[in-house]
């Protein structure tokens, strides 16, 4: 329901208190619900499977199909939270709407949250609407339309299902012989409708950043220091703040420390021109203007709910080109997609800010003001992903782990590992980002080597 609590914070488990309802515990639902329990907020956690990290934490969890309307609604009227915030993407959003449309504040709009999860309608968004650059791409509702979108965009390109995350149902085409699988995979595996795909050009990027965008219930919006990160396949391995240090050898996509925290599992498509080149300030500041404009201008064609204004963090996915002074190339910034939640790259900021992006989430989305978002330092993060399925794993190595200065570990406490499915990360201040990245990716890749799973 639309709060009458005004500016009072009622007392957990007691008539008045403030409720959060999170639709998904994962890792990031976990530090949601640690910064709204230090805020004295009551929480449920929901999600598909028994104890998922945040639920560990929760004053209440549930364990259903995310995916079922009616369950979702029965369960939002059982609990009457003040607000319901989406974690995840596998989850109703008629149910999401409906509720809204009922009085309930859905975070950050039940519209948003749909648009979000749709390949189709955040690009037409980010084209029409924002007016911000993205790959070339074509849309195809079956398999021949499949085959014209790939020869008009061209080879390689990617194939992606209209409704997938987390890589499901993507798939890189190297020519016209690739176009039957790449159909076939985002059948499969996609979520929702697998007929519909967008196909889209590929940008060789130097490296990819997480512009985090607050939202305000006042409608102002402020903005964390870009988050870069590269990846080989399709899950983060490492991300850092900020994106790039003027002065400091650029390790951007392809470059020795890319290699090292995430071994490409194939051949590159490309490396970076910049590695192991200085970024000169002046391109650095105007790159990071034009990743704020191109962020806000998304954002800001996002609908609002209708019951009140967007409001939270949004994790705006940017590839960032930086362009060829000598051969004439403009630097230039390209939307990718967006979360309407916080990022799993910005998990960086629980270490690298003073409110975390999750923390930043919190305040938002309960109305609070954040007057400043202030960076402390510099830092990078790195998964620990499982290498095997195994039930309850043990981590070995802690200790040793934990005895190197300025290193920081979370285990979220998952209760199932799978093949690279992320356990925990190992974050490290540094003032010098290339510093920072080299440890957490050695103390995690010893932490992974640890896993016991027996
Ligand atoms: N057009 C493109 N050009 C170059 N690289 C791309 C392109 N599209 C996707 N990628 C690469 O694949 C990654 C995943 O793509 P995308 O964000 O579209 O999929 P996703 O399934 O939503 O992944 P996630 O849920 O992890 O964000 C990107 O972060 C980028 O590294
Ligand atoms: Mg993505």
């Amino acid at each position: 329901m639309v709060s009458n609590r005004g500016d009072r914070f009622g007392t957990p488990l007691f008539e008045g208190s403030v409720k959060a309802m999170f639709l998904g515990g994962g890792e990031l639902g976990k530090e949601m619900v640690i910064e709204a329990q230090r805020l004295g907020v009551e929480t449920v956690v929901v999600d598909r499977y028994h104890n998922p990290p945040a639920a560990q934490l929760a004053h209440r969890s549930y364990t259903v199909d995310m995916k079922s309307k009616g369950i979702l609604k029965a369960l939002a009227y059982r609990e009457r939270p003040d607000v319901i915030v989406p974690e995840i993407e596998a989850l109703s959003t008629e149910a999401l709407v409906e509720l809204e449309e009922e009085g309930f504040d859905v975070i950050p709009s039940a519209k948003a949250t749909r648009i979000a999860m749709d390949r189709f309608l955040m690009r037409r968004l980010a084209v029409e609407k924002a007016g911000v650059k993205t790959s070339r791409f074509a849309e195809a509702n079956n398999l021949d339309e499949l085959k014209d979108a790939c020869e008009k965009v061209g080879y390689p390109c990617f194939v992606k299902a209209r409704m997938s995350s987390g890589g499901l149902g993507s798939t890189l085409v190297k020519d016209k012989d690739g176009i039957a699988s790449a159909y076939e995979n985002s059948r499969k595996l996609a979520r929702g409708s697998g007929e519909e795909m967008i196909v889209e050009a590929i940008v060789p990027f130097d490296l990819e950043v997480t512009e985090l965008v607050l939202a305000h219930a006042d409608g102002r919006v402020s903005l964390c220091r870009p988050v870069g990160h590269v990846r080989s396949g399709s899950h983060f391995h490492s991300s850092w703040q900020p994106f790039v240090q003027a002065g400091r050898g650029f390790q951007g996509f392809g470059s020795e420390l890319h290699r090292a925290e995430d071994p490409p599992r194939g051949e590159m498509l490309w490396t970076s021109g910049w590695n192991g080149k200085d970024v000169p300030e002046e391109l650095a500041a105007r790159v990071e203007n034009e990743i704020y404009d191109v962020a806000k201008r998304f954002v800001g064609s996002l609908p609002d709910s209708k019951n009140s204004r967007k409001k939270g963090i949004f994790g705006c996915e940017l590839f960032v080109c930086l362009g060829d002074e000598a051969a004439g190339i403009e630097p230039s910034v390209y939307f990718n997609e967006a979360s309407p939640r916080p990022h799993d790259t910005g998990m960086v900021t629980i270490v690298t800010q003073e409110l975390s992006e999750m923390a930043l989430h919190v305040r938002a989305i309960l109305g609070l003001p954040v007057p400043k978002i202030n960076l402390l330092t510099n830092g990078a993060s790195h998964v620990i992903l499982a290498r095997k399925e195994a039930w309850a794993v043990k981590y070995g190595g802690v200790a040793n782990s934990l005895s190197e200065e300025n290193c920081r570990l979370l285990l979220f406490g998952k209760p199932l590992a799978l093949p690279d499915r992320r356990m925990g990360l190992v974050i490290v201040p540094d003032d010098d980002v290339n510093e920072a990245r080299s440890k957490a990716c050695r103390v995690a890749h010893q932490l992974e080597a640890g896993i016991v799973y027996e």
